[in-house]
């Protein structure tokens, strides 16, 4: 479904992605890991074109790579960012129905309805603006949102930052729900979820994916994914 081929990123002098290839089928979800700064978020914006990139993004056969943000939004690919950016002006409700101006006519596995069944925590908030909410709370509205437009495939970046643990509890929850239904390419610092949910992980370090494989086989060399985490921290320390 999603076919990403020596992707690369720069700002500036940083190379932020190095000559990544990655691969999403129908119905996978798919685990994309590292330590900080390795460009996973890089990755995911250049996938949703938000960043420019070279190399060749293909989605459902077709290159999209050329195509501005909206366009690739409109198609299915459907990015929920870090940091969430729900939009503190607008209330709960009114931010679950702007998920659903980029479907373009596609059928949506989920109505507004369905976001209140998957999070009856927003139930009472739906009148609440943007900016009262809690960070739990902004990445509840942010998931909801993007299952609003009909994603066929959903890029998800981070869904734990900074939340309680109680929080990534109930968020996992629904992404476990939904999953069955809507594809996923997970953006994780938190390994052991991201690899409970995910058939396949990728590993990336420094801009190059390091490990990649089946996320049973991933957890398993935990050791490994552990001396990549130490040797980036160990190289940042020094620099
Ligand atoms: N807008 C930017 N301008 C300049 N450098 C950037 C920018 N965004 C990211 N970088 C750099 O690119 C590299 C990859 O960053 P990126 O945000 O993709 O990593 P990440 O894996 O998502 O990290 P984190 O886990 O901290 O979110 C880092 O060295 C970062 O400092
Ligand atoms: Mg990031």
């Amino acid at each position: 479904m999603l076919e990403v081929r020596d992707l690369r990123v720069t700002y500036g002098t940083t190379v932020a992605v190095d000559g990544v290839d990655l691969d999403v089928g129908g119905g996978e979800i798919v685990a994309l890991l590292g330590p900080n700064g390795a460009g996973k978020t890089s990755t995911l914006r250049a996938i949703s074109r938000v960043v420019p990139a070279t190399g060749t993004i293909t989605f459902d056969g077709e290159p999209v790579g050329a195509l501005r943000p909206e366009a690739v939004a409109r198609r299915g690919l459907v990015h929920v960012p870090e940091g969430r950016h729900v939009f503190p002006n607008l209330s709960v409700h009114e931010n679950l129905l702007v998920g659903r101006s980029a479907r373009d006519g596609r059928p949506s596995a989920f109505e507004v309805d369905d976001v209140y069944d998957l999070f009856p925590e927003l139930v009472p908030l739906r009148s609440r603006a943007g900016w009262a909410l809690s960070g739990g709370e902004q990445q509840m509205v942010a998931i909801g949102r993007g299952l609003l437009a009909a994603p066929r495939l959903l890029l998800l970046d981070e869904p734990s930052l900074g939340l309680a643990p109680t929080v990534v509890d109930r968020v996992y929850a629904v992404l476990t729900e939904v999953a069955g239904r809507v594809p996923l390419l997970l953006v994780e610092q938190d390994t052991e979820r991201a690899l409970r949910l995910a058939a396949r992980a990728y590993v990336m370090a420094a801009g190059r994916v390091a490990l990649s494989g089946p996320a049973g086989e991933v957890a398993g060399r935990d050791e490994l994914v552990a001396s990549y985490l130490g040797r980036t921290a160990t190289v940042r320390d020094g620099a």
